[in-house]
């Protein structure tokens, strides 16, 4: 099951892209916008438990990702986070100790919820409507910590542009923190006894087009699935981000994976069966 739907799931509409598709970034960004924009009716239902968490002075990140960002308190004058949907990962980097947020998004009716949650908590932050590949360059040098993952990379397709976004935002002591669904997780799902099986996903197939949204992540909208905009996402293998990474000229520290069940996509799966495939990764990393 990947996060956009669920393969034993029929009433989706799955496809390849098309190669004319493919070979136009921008269109298949502008039809994931569109979809987004549909999508944030989800996170609009969350938004009092994200009040709550933030104002509590919680984090929605994991242990994990807390371990990775470190102890950022009095270090951090500004924290950027690429794809920021509703804000409630990028507050909870303003409660762990981040003086200033940034929050990046493409969707409008995901930044009116971040500007919502940020009215609701007092929170310093600011709202930047950008594709990331986009990012303007008045924010660039100024991130002592720039976050993304948690869903993010699968809708980007162009991984070459991006890791070029992630160097130039980096001031020069920052810190670049992914955490990441991994591509691995694309291939498998549970079968009806809750044992791991092999999805028809092929690894190195590139973008898919889809409409309806997995039922353990976005579920059903107002609109039926079949009348929401098409969506292009694809799994990048690890060796194409930490390519693409690499050549950036960034400095990575550490790249590591996880059985980590990140967004609790997997539930199905028999308790003995977990842990023995990886479901996430992180990379941590500097300006070089
Ligand atoms: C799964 S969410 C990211 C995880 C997020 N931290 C959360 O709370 O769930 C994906 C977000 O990426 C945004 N997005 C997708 N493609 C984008 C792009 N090219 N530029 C900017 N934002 C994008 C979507 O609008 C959406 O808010």
């Amino acid at each position: 099951m990947t996060i956009i739907h669920d393969p034993g799931d029929d009433t989706a509409d799955v496809r390849p892209a098309t190669p004319e598709e493919m070979a136009d970034v921008r269109r298949m960004h502008t039809s994931n916008r569109v979809a987004w924009d549909q999508a944030a009716e989800r996170y609009e239902g969350w938004f009092e438990e994200s009040v709550a968490q933030i104002r509590a002075g919680g984090s929605s990140l994991f242990p994990l990702e807390e371990a990775l960002i470190g102890d950022i308190r009095g270090r951090c004058r500004r924290a950027i986070h690429l794809q920021c949907a509703g804000g409630r990962d990028s507050l909870s980097l303003w409660n762990l100790g981040a003086a200033e947020v940034v929050g990046i998004d493409f969707s409008p009716r995901m930044l009116d919820l971040a500007r919502r949650l940020t009215e609701a908590t007092g929170a310093p932050a600011s709202w930047v409507e950008s594709d990331v590949l986009d990012v303007p360059h008045t924010l660039d040098g100024t991130a002592d910590l720039l976050y993304t993952g948690r869903g993010s990379l699968m809708w980007l397709q162009d991984l070459d542009v991006w890791a070029a976004v992630l160097r130039r935002l980096l001031a020069p002591s920052g810190r670049l923190v992914i955490f990441e669904g991994h591509p691995a997780e694309w291939l498998f799902d549970a079968d009806e006894d809750g044992r791991w099986m092999l999805t028809g996903y092929d690894y190195f197939a590139g973008p898919e087009a889809s409409r309806g949204w997995a039922r353990a992540y976005i579920d059903r909208l107002s609109i039926p699935d079949g009348e929401q905009h098409w969506k292009f996402a694809r799994a990048w293998t690890m060796g194409e981000i930490v390519t693409a990474l690499v050549r950036s000229g960034l400095r990575l520290e550490e790249v590591a994976e996880y059985p980590v069940d990140w967004w609790a996509g997997h539930r199905d799966v028999r308790p003995e069966e977990r842990g023995r495939l990886p479901l996430s990764f992180s990379v941590t990393a500097t300006r070089g």
